[in-house]
């Protein structure tokens, strides 16, 4: 053991990932080090607070409050940066990788933010950003991607990446709840976070769709360029119309590249999945991604995208990668400052071009000759519906109708919507989901 190298580590962060990786590194430590062949240390620790109470024992010794010292010291081989946010973490990573260090990181906002800055300081200084936990959590999704699916190039990849969402969905649906108690309820679980909004408002499955695009076609496409829709204006009555229609409802990313064009179009909404498919049927926290491949064909990851144990699990397989990198050189990993072959030439499509089937519930006066007018409005916007369902409305003297349309696009649906909305006998703003007929 003597003449093993030593790797020591540097864990900026110990809150609910940080711990979880300082306990299940801790129960491992010894087997890591026999199969990697190498002495694996975390030397510092850097939290916020050093009175703070937690659930693992750190010496008091290996903590700091400094984390930008944990990427300049000279003893440190590897970053684990686990603090979330996008300033000390961007300056962290920066640091780290301008030493050549390696940077683990499963900070996603980050990423996105700085993605482009990022890999090219690691390029540039020959230090290495691994970032497996920042997507899917436990789901070895990045790997998947670079790795296991290096000969395909990708036409679709789509999934429930935001576990909150998927459960506040399946209990909506399996509870025939509101939206409101079941948030409620998810708060007071953990489930979601007491600030629910960059969850319900699709900005984190966001980050992790860009963040999915650049992986898959090497094009960084911020969230301000998709279309991002959430999921708090679903009502329980949205489920059992979707139901009668043969679907479910799952808030999904969805990135898509056309080869002939060479255009990818990246979105975030919650969207009707056939009631059959492997997606519509993963409930809960659980997160789930369909990857089709030109060679592969489609393959499909379930697993828990966040959580404590789950991301220990993505983080610690970033630090057994980036020890055997450190001790044997690159090998046969992927890193991730490596552009996908399939890169060159790929340009985001403009989202009103993007193509689709609709679901379009309006509100509207409950009397003769609404319907006529609100067909007119689809057909003079090129919308050719496809079935109508009307329902009463919790709203007195109103009814609830549901259109579903045949396929359109994002323009031709924005400018119905507007007309509709201009119309005396539409009583609130139109729910506009889209029909995922997606295979997986
Ligand atoms: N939680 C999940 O399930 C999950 C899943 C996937 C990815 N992630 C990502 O993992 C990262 C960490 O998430 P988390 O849930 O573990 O967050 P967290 O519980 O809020 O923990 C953050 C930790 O970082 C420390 N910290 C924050 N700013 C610091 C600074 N400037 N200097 C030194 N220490 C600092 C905090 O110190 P104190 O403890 O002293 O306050 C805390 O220990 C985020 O990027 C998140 O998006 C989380």
């Amino acid at each position: 053991m003597s003449n093993r190298r030593t790797i020591n580590i540097g864990l900026c962060g110990l809150g609910t990932v940080g711990q979880g990786v300082w306990k299940h590194f801790g129960r491992l430590r010894a087997e890591l080090e026999a199969r990697l062949g190498a002495r694996i240390v975390i030397r510092r620790v850097a939290v916020r607070s050093l009175s703070k109470a937690r659930a693992v024992k750190v010496p008091r010794a290996k903590l700091t409050t400094d984390a930008l010292a944990l990427a300049t010291d000279p003893g440190i081989d590897i970053v684990c940066e686990l603090m979330g946010g996008t300033e000390a973490a961007r300056a962290v990573t920066l640091r780290a990788l301008r030493l050549g260090k390696v940077v683990v990181s499963a900070n996603k906002a980050l990423i996105c933010a700085h993605g482009a800055e990022i890999f090219a300081a690691a390029r540039r200084h020959g230090g290495h950003f691994l970032f497996e936990a920042s997507v899917a959590g436990g789901i070895p999704l990045i790997k998947a991607i670079r790795e296991g699916l290096v000969a395909n190039r990708f036409a679709r990849i789509y999934g429930i990446l935001n576990g909150t969402c998927n459960y506040i969905l399946t209990q909506m649906e399996d509870l025939d709840a509101p939206y409101a108690s079941v948030l409620e309820e998810a708060k007071r679980l953990g489930y979601a976070e007491a600030q629910e909004s960059l969850d319900v408002e699709g900005w984190d499955t966001a980050h992790k769709a860009s963040i999915l695009a650049w992986l898959a076609h090497g094009v960084w496409v911020r969230p301000e360029q998709m279309i991002v829709e959430g999921i708090e204006r679903i009502t329980p009555a949205d489920f059992k119309n979707a139901a009668s229609l043969g679907y479910g409802i799952k808030l999904l990313g969805i990135i898509t590249r056309d080869f002939e064009t060479d255009e990818i179009s990246v979105r975030v909404h919650p969207t009707l999945l056939p009631e059959g498919s492997v997606l519509a049927r993963v409930s809960g926290v659980f997160n789930a991604i369909s990857v089709s491949g030109d060679v592969v064909g489609t393959t499909v990851y379930i697993g828990r995208g966040a959580g404590q144990d789950a991301t220990a699990s993505a983080v610690i397989s970033d630090i057994t990668d980036a020890v055997a990198l450190l001790l044997h050189g690159k090998g046969a990993h992927f890193m991730g400052e490596e552009l996908p072959p399939a890169s060159r030439g790929a340009r985001m499509a403009p989202p009103e071009r993007i193509r689709g089937r609709y679901y379009v519930r309006l509100t509207v006066a409950d009397r003769p000759g609404v319907l006529a007018r609100v067909a007119t409005i689809m057909a003079r916007n090129r919308m050719s519906i496809a079935s109508v369902i009307q329902n009463p409305s919790e709203r007195p003297g109103s009814a609830s109708l549901v259109l579903t349309t045949h396929e359109s696009d994002e323009r031709s649906v924005r400018a119905a919507l507007r007309s509709l909305c201009a119309l005396g006998s539409v009583r609130e703003e139109p729910l506009l989901l889209r029909i995922g007929d997606l295979e997986d």
